[in-house]
């Protein structure tokens, strides 16, 4: 199969969707690999790298005229949408839930799309959302603990305390991947970490792997807005599959909350969790709601490409190779992980909770590909 390699276009996206390492896999599968000109410059990867791995290295027409299967981080941004095509399977994140305008030119355009973040195992478990999960849990607990300080607009608070003086308090909202790191690292910075998680099997898993180091509480809308009164840092950490993140906090809690605290909306590339989220960027993170400093990086794993682009690709690249190796529709048809990733096949929706977000008819993929192998 010939595969494409797109370099990321949108602002302070430095990954790439595949490691020189993952060329030379793919390469020994009998694959061709073409690759965007500079596509892995900001994760330190340089075209003669990719050409030592066998890769043909090609301006971004090409790229994306002679794949048969793209492979790229993020969704396509506007200026992308006349580049996708019938034929072509891009294999991405996409979250069309939360973006009617990118679902619709997918639609339009007769692309089949998987998306990353909605492969999901038998026992639920989103294998290539993980790994930015723990990256982006990670850093919002960094984010949290740096505009906590004066000069950023925050308290003027260490999160962390010292001897005899309290610590930070961190409440974490979702103990999903995000939450569990979050968590972790905010322990690890010395501050009073609540989780509040809504699966009671997944607290009982958190209680075992975590006991005794933070409290663990039953989410509902009044533990939510008493905790979010108290906390400095507040950390959205939600997710349903697919679908839009839940409002969990609303304008009158935000409002509620300390001067100078911090809201770092991780859910916000499924929309966000608080009523008062909007999405920012790496070069102008945060904004200021009733004298809360909101954090909300859609694209949070970006800052840090070097370790972003090798955790991604070690994740998808089992994925790529058996859509390489067997085409689309028998891969999913052996895959009933990949096979939930597909999103859109030939104008269709094939993901329920996508078509939901939008009214629009939902297809079963069965309809569209052989879902039993052939
Ligand atoms: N901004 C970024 O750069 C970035 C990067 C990675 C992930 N994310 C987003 O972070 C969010 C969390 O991802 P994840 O991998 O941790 O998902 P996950 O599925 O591992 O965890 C989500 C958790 O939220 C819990 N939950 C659902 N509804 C809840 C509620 N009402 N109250 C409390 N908990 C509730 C679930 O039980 C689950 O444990 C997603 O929206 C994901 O897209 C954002």
């Amino acid at each position: 199969m010939k595969i494409g390699v797109a370099k990321e276009i949108k602002p302070d996206e430095y990954r790439v969707a595949l490691t020189p390492a993952g060329a030379r896999e793919l390469g020994q599968g009998g694959h061709d690999v073409i690759v965007e000109t500079g596509a892995g410059e900001g994760s330190a990867f340089a075209d003669a790298a990719y050409e030592a791995a066998g890769a043909v290295i090609a301006d971004v027409d090409d790229v994306w005229a002679d794949a048969e299967l793209l492979l790229k981080v993020k969704e396509p941004i506007e200026s992308e949408y006349a580049r996708l095509r019938d034929g072509l399977v891009l294999f991405t994140y996409l979250h069309i839930a939360a973006d009617e305008p990118l679902t619709r030119a997918l639609l339009e355009s007769g692309i089949t799309a998987v998306a990353y973040e909605t492969v999901e195992t038998d026992s639920g478990v989103l294998p290539l959302l993980a790994p930015m999960s723990e990256i982006a849990g990670r850093l919002a607990a960094q984010a949290g603990a740096y505009f906590l300080e004066r000069p950023q607009g925050g308290r003027g608070l260490l999160l962390g305390g010292v001897p005899g003086v309290s610590p930070g308090r961190v409440v974490v909202i979702g103990g999903g991947m995000v939450g569990y790191n979050a968590a972790v690292i905010a322990l690890g910075l010395g501050a009073d970490v609540m989780i509040l998680e809504r699966s009671l099997d997944r607290m009982r898993h958190l209680e075992e792997i975590l006991s005794g180091r933070l409290s663990l509480v039953m989410s509902s809308s009044l533990e939510i807005e008493e905790s979010v009164q108290d906390a400095d840092v507040v950390i959205g950490a939600v997710l349903i599959p697919g679908a839009l993140a839940p409002k969990l906090i609303t304008r009158e809690m935000v409002a509620e909350m300390k001067e100078g605290s911090v809201l770092a909306d991780v859910a916000i590339d499924q929309g966000g969790c608080a009523e008062t989220s909007r999405p920012t960027t790496h070069s102008d993170p945060v904004y200021v709601v009733d004298g809360v400093t909101h954090y909300c990086v859609a694209n949070m794993p970006g800052a840090v490409p070097i370790t972003s682009t090798k955790a991604l690709t070690n994740a998808t690249l089992p994925y790529v190779e058996e859509i390489a190796d067997y085409g689309l529709a028998l891969a999913v048809a052996q895959d009933p992980a990949l096979a939930r990733g597909v999103n859109v096949v030939g104008g269709k929706v094939t993901y329920e909770a996508v078509a939901e977000a939008h009214g629009l008819d939902y297809h079963p993929l069965e309809d569209s590909l052989p879902l039993s192998p052939v």
